[in-house]
């Protein structure tokens, strides 16, 4: 008896260590990474780099994906009318049903299939939800457009009833999270259904995603917090011109080329072209681009690309939030500092005015053709985006001379 009662107490006290190490290990922040022990984490990169980590938590690439709550999503959940009505009776309903989000597909009023908006994916124009059953990712029939407020039918959705039944393909993921395991990879990038590891699932574009594995920096620093001079991370100022685009083409060259190597391993320095096949689905490619998703092909097309070393980071400072078109117009006279001699066709007065509109001049918004959705029967374009094929456009000047002239009266 007594002897027992001793080998108890001692496994007890024995356990306790055991259990605190169980339940640090399940709060720990240092849960291991699913890419591997190469990749740290960006909640790591917060100690070290506080002011641009807080900048960028509010930048697009962090919150392109992330779980539903009434945080993520673009619009008020208590808000009426957001329904989408296919019009023969068949309708997708928004519905809040306890904590949680749903689309609801109803025939003549009556219920015929729910599932739980899960995933988000976008988040300034547009927003699509995403469903899990098992193992498996569906892409939801409805989706929110910010100019409509309400939902519609989402992208390539043309049935006449709701579908609740397709996969997402796993192109889609691959530009909106920052990484997926499972089948995804070896499979075709246009595949639908498609295994994947729900709890691998890394929301967000992260900072390693663009910066690549940094489990050596951090260890690096976190050892010789006196050393300043940045270790084992690849910096972005030593990259040729060819690197520093690839680095954002990866997900800004159109959707449409097929991986053949686990894109989400890319590293800056790294050659795209090694990742992937010539176009899939568009293997002429003097087929007119597509504005959405596509600023790279679209701005090789531009003589300030042609005739300078013109790169994304000459305009963009993706850890910031949207930047003002003020501060764009700024980056075209930095090079066009002479801009109001080139304008033969405007007066020095109306260049005067127009002088912070170079880009709503050159860059003009466009509708974006693959982002075609079926409103009420008619197919309409809901979705605009800024064209980076950088040239003259007789009708944009016609209107900005048009609104200019309207604000003079
Ligand atoms: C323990 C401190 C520490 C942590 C944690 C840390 N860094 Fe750094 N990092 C530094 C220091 C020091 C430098 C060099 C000085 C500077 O540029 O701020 C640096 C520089 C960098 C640079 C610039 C490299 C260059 O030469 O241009 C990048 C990029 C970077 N870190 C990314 C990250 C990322 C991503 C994470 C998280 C995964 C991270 N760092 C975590 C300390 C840290
Ligand atoms: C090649 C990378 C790429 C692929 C593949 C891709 N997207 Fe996108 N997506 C983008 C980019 C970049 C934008 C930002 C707007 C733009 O440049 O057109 C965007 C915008 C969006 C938006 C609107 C975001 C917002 O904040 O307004 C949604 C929703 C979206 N994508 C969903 C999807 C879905 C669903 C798929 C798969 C069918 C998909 N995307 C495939 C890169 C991609
Ligand atoms: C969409 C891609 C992208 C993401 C995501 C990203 N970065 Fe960067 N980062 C860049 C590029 C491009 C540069 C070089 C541009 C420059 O010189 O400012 C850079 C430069 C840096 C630098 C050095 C220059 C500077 O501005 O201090 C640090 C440090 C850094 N990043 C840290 C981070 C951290 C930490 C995160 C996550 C919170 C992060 N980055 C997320 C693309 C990215
Ligand atoms: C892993 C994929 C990925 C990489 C790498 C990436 N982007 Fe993006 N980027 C996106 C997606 C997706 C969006 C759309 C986000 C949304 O609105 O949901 C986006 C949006 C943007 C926007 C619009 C942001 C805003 O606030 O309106 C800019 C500008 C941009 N990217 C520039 C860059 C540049 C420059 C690089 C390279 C340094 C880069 N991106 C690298 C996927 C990527
Ligand atoms: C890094 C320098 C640089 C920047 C930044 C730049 N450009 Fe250019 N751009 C050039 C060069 C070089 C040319 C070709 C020579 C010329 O016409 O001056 C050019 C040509 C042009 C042209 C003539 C295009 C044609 O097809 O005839 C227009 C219009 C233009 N740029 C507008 C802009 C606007 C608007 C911006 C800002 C959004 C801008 N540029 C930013 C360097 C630049
Ligand atoms: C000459 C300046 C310039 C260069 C270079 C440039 N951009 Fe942009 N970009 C802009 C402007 C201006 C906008 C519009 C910003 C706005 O409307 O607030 C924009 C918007 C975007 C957007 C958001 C599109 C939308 O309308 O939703 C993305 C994504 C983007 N840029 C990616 C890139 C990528 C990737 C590169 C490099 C291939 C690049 N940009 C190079 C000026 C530039
Ligand atoms: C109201 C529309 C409008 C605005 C605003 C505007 N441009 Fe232009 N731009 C034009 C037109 C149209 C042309 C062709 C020449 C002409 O007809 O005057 C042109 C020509 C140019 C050219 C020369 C093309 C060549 O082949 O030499 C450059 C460079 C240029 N613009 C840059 C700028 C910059 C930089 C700004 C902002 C400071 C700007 N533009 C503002 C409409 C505009």
């Amino acid at each position: 008896m007594y002897y027992k009662k001793r080998t108890l107490l001692i496994a007890a006290v024995l356990s306790i260590p055991l259990f605190m190490v169980a339940i640090s290990l399940f709060f720990s922040e240092d849960k291991p990474d699913p890419r591997g022990e190469m990749y740290a984490g960006s909640e790591t990169c917060k100690k070290c780099h506080a002011v641009l980590s807080e900048h960028y938590m509010q930048n697009a690439h962090f919150k392109t994906s992330a779980p539903v709550n009434p945080a993520s999503l673009m619009f008020n959940p208590d808000q009426k009318q957001l329904d989408y009505d296919y019009g023969n009776f068949q309708q997708v309903r928004f519905e809040k049903r306890g904590k949680d989000f749903f689309q609801v597909g109803y025939s003549n009023g009556t219920e015929q299939t729910s599932a739980a908006m899960d995933l988000v994916i976008g988040t300034k124009n547009a927003q699509t939800y995403l469903t899990w059953r098992g193992d498996f990712l569906f892409e939801l029939p409805a989706t929110y457009f910010k100019n409509l407020n309400r939902f519609t039918a989402s992208p390539g959705y043309l049935e006449a009833h709701p579908d609740f039944n397709r996969g997402i393909v796993k192109r889609c993921l691959q530009c909106h999270t920052s990484f997926i395991d499972g089948k995804a990879q070896e499979n075709h990038s246009f595949s639908r259904n498609v295994r994947l590891e729900k709890a691998s699932l890394i929301t967000g574009i992260d900072c390693e995603r663009c910066h690549g594995p940094s489990a050596n920096h951090v260890n690096f620093h976190t050892a010789y917090p006196d050393s300043l001079k940045s270790r084992y991370m690849k910096s972005y100022l030593s990259l040729t011109r060819t690197q520093k685009i690839d680095a954002c083409a990866m997900c800004h060259s159109g959707s449409t080329a097929m991986m053949v190597k686990n894109i989400y391993f890319f590293k800056p320095g790294d050659t795209l072209e090694n990742y992937r096949e010539v176009d899939y689905m568009r293997p002429d490619p003097k087929v007119q681009q597509d504005v959405h998703g596509n600023q790279v092909e679209l701005l090789a097309g531009s003589k300030c690309f042609i005739s300078s070393q013109l790169e994304c980071g000459t305009c963009h400072d993706t850890h910031q939030n949207k930047l003002s078109l003020t501060i764009y117009n700024q980056k075209c006279q930095s090079c066009h500092y002479d801009a109001g001699k080139k304008h033969p066709s405007l007066t020095e007065k109306e260049f005067m005015l127009s002088k912070n509109k170079c880009v709503d001049c050159h860059m003009p918004m466009q509708s974006s053709n693959t982002i075609k959705v079926k409103d009420k029967n008619k197919l309409i374009h809901p979705y605009q985006v800024r064209t980076h094929l950088i040239r003259i456009y007789p009708e944009e000047t016609k209107k900005i001379i048009q609104m200019i002239k309207n604000l003079k009266k």
